[in-house]
């Protein structure tokens, strides 16, 4: 019987002509995929602008260089999430604060961030957490108080939030990951960056391109954090698909709620009410997570934890001042979240096959 995967990249025929085009077209950086990728993301993502780059996590430093955070400035960040959200933190000099998740939704909690605000807070970087979307209440929060909002959207390409804005254009700044296993990728490395701020947009662009201008005059400090062509050329047919493996996963998604309401021993994902969730990942928060693991692996099935440990526990941040706090919800949940495969390309058979094991061992 075949392995059932944690992900399975689109490629079709659209999508390799696509990239031999531009290859034949010998125009391999900084041309007209790279600009249409970016405003056709954008359109899609409610945002005014969109900048491809290298991948997420280049994305999130940007970002941050993009809204002058730096040495003396605290920027707060869940624990829960990949690593990239607080080292990035750290490489633009400024100091990650951790603060705790929601217990329902698993993203940032607002009176967590509440109480961890300080004069030195410039920016909060609130992850769409597996493809759920952060609390609207964020947006009023921070324009109260005059902090910037750094969205990671890197697994939220096509969530919806409360007032109907996607991922990309309810923040400032809006950061998102095409590693293949996303809900939208590249052939390859990629990011992308957008903003719904005009007054942002130019420099934004800049900032890959050694924040140069077109006299070739560099105005600020950047890198060449540049998408190449040929990605930026795959990304924009995979983006016409989106909607439609949004749908495949949304439907996914439906089936097992359905299969797992009610089991023993395990919380469902909720999702977040009046918000269209992207489902990334869809994880069941359970006691046992060896357990889940081992049934699933003996019926062929990947799974994996997210995330096993938090992130202010991690060797990388053993002298932060948070290394032993205690973060409750995270805490308690970070280590018992089971992802199963829940990306567009299963099968209704595989579907079932996964909902059989989840329901084999958890109604015993
Ligand atoms: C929440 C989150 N932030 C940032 C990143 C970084 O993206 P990349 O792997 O493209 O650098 C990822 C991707 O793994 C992610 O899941």
């Amino acid at each position: 019987m075949k392995r059932i995967a944690m992900a399975r990249p689109s490629w079709d025929d659209e999508m390799r002509q696509a990239a031999l085009d531009t290859l034949d077209s010998l125009h391999w950086v900084k041309g007209p995929q790279g600009k249409s990728f970016g405003s056709e993301f954008a359109a899609y993502s409610d945002a005014v602008q969109g900048t491809p780059c290298q991948s997420g996590s280049v994305a999130l430093w940007a970002a941050l260089r993009l809204l002058e955070i730096g040495p003396g400035d605290e920027v707060l960040v869940p624990s829960l999430t990949y690593i990239a959200t607080a080292t990035c933190v750290s490489l633009a000099g400024a100091t990650p604060i951790f603060v705790d998740v929601e217990p329902d939704y698993w993203c940032v909690d607002l009176a967590a961030l509440e109480a961890a605000r300080t004069p030195n807070t410039k920016a909060i970087i609130a992850v769409h957490l597996f493809g759920q979307m952060c609390d609207d209440a964020l947006v009023n929060w921070c324009d109260d108080h005059g902090i910037a909002y750094i969205e990671d959207a890197a697994q939220a390409h096509g969530a919806v939030a409360m007032n109907g804005t996607k991922a990309g254009g309810v923040g400032d700044v809006a950061c998102f990951s095409f590693f293949p296993s996303k809900n939208l990728a590249v052939g390859g490395e990629g990011g992308m960056m957008t903003t719904r701020r005009e007054d942002l947009a130019a420099r934004m662009d800049a900032l890959v391109n050694h924040g140069r201008d077109a006299r070739l005059e560099s105005h600020e400090v950047g890198s060449n954090l540049r998408m190449s062509e040929v990605s930026a050329a795959i990304g924009r047919v995979q983006l016409k698909r989106l909607e439609q493996w949004l749908t495949r996963r949304r439907g996914i998604a439906t089936t097992y709620h359905a299969a797992f309401e009610g089991l023993k021993g395990v919380t469902l994902p909720n999702i977040r009410p009046g918000t269209k969730h992207a489902w990334h990942q869809y994880c069941l928060l359970v006691e046992n997570p060896d357990e889940l693991r081992a049934t699933l692996d003996q019926a062929g099935i990947d799974s994996r934890v997210y995330y096993a440990t938090p992130i202010h526990r991690q060797q990388v941040y053993v002298d932060h001042p948070q290394h032993d706090e205690e973060l409750p919800v995270t805490d308690s949940i970070a280590h018992r979240l089971v992802a199963i495969p829940v990306h567009h390309q299963l099968s209704d058979a595989e579907v079932q096959r996964v909902v059989q094991a989840v329901c084999g061992l958890l109604t015993a």
